[in-house]
């Protein structure tokens, strides 16, 4: 059992109110909520500390330089990887285009690029777009009737043709956890490269990236209680070696001549050209200390238990469909019958509930639930069983009149 008072009471946000009433926040796959040793990083660095890293020489820059390069420390050891096998990126997008961009070189025509009709819009934009430019082709998992990774498929769907796999490892939408370490162990089996998008994943479950030989993970820090403005790439050395960088300036070059050499700095500081956010990055540190004073563990387990009770609360709601009952974490996507899902979700926020309302940028995903348009409540590790049973009191009696009024 999590001490939730403590727990809470870190979290500034929490005492306001939306709509004015108490704030619910159930929009935590979108972003989380921060805690105040995440604040009090970005309020003292803004204040006294807002200096350049890695360039400056005087003590202010040597200062924040080193506790910069104290949170890539940190995260190796969160995700149980070596210090030099992190980048820190502006977040999964930058991460997962990153990798797409940096691995177009090893694609020939006709090779095949793996991944789900779950996936997000992150991660299958700049696969389509390279994949396009290659004459490479994208195939899609076979998924089972809930929209889960059929497992008696895989042999065939890890053919010859097949060199990068990259797929959602927690889906944002569906909640599922994806069988990674199967596919992994076969896809390497076959000479394959795995790329994992993590931004639902690390901050949900605990990730050791030696144990599961992951090949590629990219992550968000905001999803994770840091501020926005900072991600994670993680590669594996030898796999980051053989990624060309797709950005480049200041930082990232050893020296250049104006006959076009260049020659870039090692592996990971060749993908970190330019300023970085770095009161954000130093503030990942604190986020990653207040997540594992809780315990990976409890975490998932906390969010599991908040998911049941919704489910078991709703499932005799006649109005209410549910299109992923057998959610795997605190993601739970549904609609309510005849209402929009945005016209719900303004309803739910004048209760000061927040959830999310639309595709979730997974626009693929009609192709598994269905419809284009849920509503998704994301649980988190600050949430309560009240704050859920609020929920469901304003679910009970959600009309489209009452909808309607709103805009009255
Ligand atoms: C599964 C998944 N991948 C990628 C992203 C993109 O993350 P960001 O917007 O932080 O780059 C998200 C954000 O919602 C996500 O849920």
């Amino acid at each position: 059992m999590l001490d939730l008072n403590h727990i809470r009471a870190q979290f500034p946000i929490l005492k306001t109110k939306m709509s004015g009433k108490p704030l619910i926040y159930f929009d935590n796959a979108a972003t989380t909520l921060k805690p105040q040793s995440v604040i009090n990083d970005v309020t003292r660095i803004l204040s006294s500390q807002s200096v350049n890293i890695h360039r400056g020489d005087y003590q202010l820059s040597y200062d924040i330089s080193n506790e910069y390069e104290e949170a890539r420390v940190s995260v190796a050891k969160f995700i149980n990887a070596d210090v030099n096998e992190i980048v820190f990126t502006s977040g999964a997008t930058e991460g997962l285009n990153a990798i797409a961009y940096g691995l177009e070189h090893h694609l020939n025509e006709g090779d095949v690029i793996l991944t789900t009709h779950t996936d997000h819009a992150s991660n299958l934009l700049p696969w389509i777009e390279v994949a396009k430019r290659r004459k490479a082709k994208i195939e899609y998992f076979k998924l089972t009737e809930e929209g889960r990774i059929d497992l008696s498929k895989l042999d065939q769907a890890l053919h010859s043709k097949v060199k990068f796999i990259t797929l959602v490892h927690v889906s944002n939408v569906l909640g599922f956890i994806n069988p990674v370490e199967d596919i992994i162990k076969m896809a390497h089996q076959r000479n394959m490269v795995v790329i994992l998008d993590g931004a639902q994943s690390v901050a949900h479950i605990k990730m050791d990236v030696k144990a599961l030989d992951v090949d590629f993970l990219a992550w968000s820090g905001h999803k994770m209680c840091s501020p926005t403005g900072v991600g994670v790439l993680y590669g594996k050395k030898e796999w980051l070696e053989q990624l060309k960088s797709i950005k480049l300036g200041g930082g990232s070059n050893a020296q250049f001549n104006e006959q076009g050499e260049v020659i870039l700095k090692s592996v990971p500081t060749r993908f970190e050209a330019g300023t970085p956010a770095i009161e954000s990055t130093i503030a990942l540190k604190s986020a990653l200390q207040f997540l594992d004073s809780v315990g990976m563990h409890h975490i998932h387990e906390h969010e599991v238990i908040l998911k049941n009770h919704f489910l078991s609360k709703i499932q005799d709601f006649k109005h209410i469909t549910v299109y992923n009952p057998s959610t795997d974490t605190g993601i739970v996507i549904f609609n309510v019958e005849g209402i929009f899902a945005q016209d719900a979700a303004a309803y739910l926020s004048s209760h000061g509930i927040a959830v999310r309302a639309g595709n979730h940028c997974a626009k693929l995903i009609h192709h598994v639930i269905g419809v284009t348009e849920t509503l998704r409540a994301s649980f988190y590790v600050y949430n309560t069983i009240d704050e859920v049973d609020h929920l469901v009191e304003v679910l009970r009696d959600i009309t489209l009149e009452k909808c309607v009024d709103l805009y009255i």
